[in-house]
């Protein structure tokens, strides 16, 4: 699962906790992984506990060589209470929280004349506020132990895309937050960036947004001729989180084969002939 570990000393995060938000499926569970992969304690949050029980079984198995801990704890990262609790916790359980991973999201495709407030609001209040929560909930442990934070974002925040007006401007909102605590919270030693994945194989994300005819043709468009890994994403973020990205902050690290550097002129071609989930 994890490509080349051996790229950084396994024991890089021994004693470390970092604590992931949407981190029982996906990508991220790919950065929960190659954090566990390097010993560090981690902890995953997301609304459905057998999902992220799940989850946690693989995670003890990569941290077992520094007898490293996990916690699966739910909490909807709309709700800034349960969400300090499942942060509470794992401090307790796991110790200070040196990195917040946040990356749960929501997406659907929607053409912006059909989209209702409540579905606007709902990717708003996933992405954009659950971001904000579990950065405040975590402050004091951030600066307890310098810590930092890693936004997971995504093209839509800069690139504009047909039936994504909702995540282009909760992610453009995810940007613009972490560049906030970039400025406010580098004095208090606490580094904040965000990971902006391209297209990556096997996720939920590209499951919503595309089909295997679609992906055929989009491959042909990125640079590297290929979508990514979550194994790309956890490099990135590990790479982030560690010694050799002391000092960056403030970045938005785009991790995605050079897609958006092509637009998204046929995304907005095909997205009209995708497949949209029923309500
Ligand atoms: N098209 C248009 N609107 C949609 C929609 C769709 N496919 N799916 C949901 N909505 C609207 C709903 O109609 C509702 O608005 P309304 O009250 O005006 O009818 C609003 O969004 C909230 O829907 P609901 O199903 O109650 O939200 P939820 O909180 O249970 O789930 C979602 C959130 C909709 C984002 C859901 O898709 C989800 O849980 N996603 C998590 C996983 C995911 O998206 N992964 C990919 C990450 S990139
Ligand atoms: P995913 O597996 O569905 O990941 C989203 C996670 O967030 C899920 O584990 C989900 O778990 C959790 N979540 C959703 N709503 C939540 C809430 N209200 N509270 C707490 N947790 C919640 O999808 P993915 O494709 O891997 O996406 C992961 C991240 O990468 C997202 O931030 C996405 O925007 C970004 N991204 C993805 C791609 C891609 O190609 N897939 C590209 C660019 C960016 P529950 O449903 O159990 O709560």
């Amino acid at each position: 699962m994890i490509s080349d570990p051996s790229l950084f000393p396994k024991d890089l995060f021994r004693g470390k906790t970092v604590f992931v938000t949407g981190g029982g499926s996906g990508i991220n569970l790919g950065v929960a992984s190659n954090f566990a992969a390097l010993g560090a304690n981690v902890g995953i949050c997301g609304r459905t506990q057998d999902k992220l029980g799940h989850a946690a079984i693989g995670l003890r198995e990569l941290n077992a060589h520094v007898e490293g801990k996990v916690l699966p704890v739910a909490a909807d990262v709309r709700d800034p209470a349960a969400l300090a609790s499942a942060i509470a916790r794992t401090q307790s359980e796991l110790g200070p929280i040196d990195v917040v991973v946040a990356g749960a999201a929501g997406n659907f495709l929607c053409p912006a004349e059909e989209l209702s407030p409540n579905g606007f609001k709902t990717v708003i209040d996933i992405d954009l506020l659950g971001s904000f929560h579990a950065s405040r909930a975590a402050f004091e442990q951030l600066r307890e132990r310098h810590g930092c934070i890693i936004f997971i974002s995504a093209p839509q925040a800069f690139v504009p895309q047909a039936y994504q007006l909702h995540v282009g401007a909760a992610k453009a909102g995810v940007d613009m937050l972490m560049r906030n605590l970039a400025v406010e919270w580098g004095k208090f030693g606490i580094r904040a960036n965000s990971i902006v994945p391209g297209p990556i194989e096997g996720t939920e994300g590209l499951k919503r947004l595309s089909t295997p005819e679609a992906d055929a043709k989009a491959k042909q468009v990125v640079p590297l001729r290929r979508y990514g890994s979550v194994d790309d994403i956890g490099q990135a973020a590990v790479f982030l989180a560690s010694p050799l990205a002391a000092y960056i902050t403030g970045t938005v690290l785009l991790v995605d084969g050079g897609s958006a550097l092509v637009g998204s002129a046929l995304w907005n071609q095909t997205v009209e002939t995708l497949p949209r989930a029923k309500r």
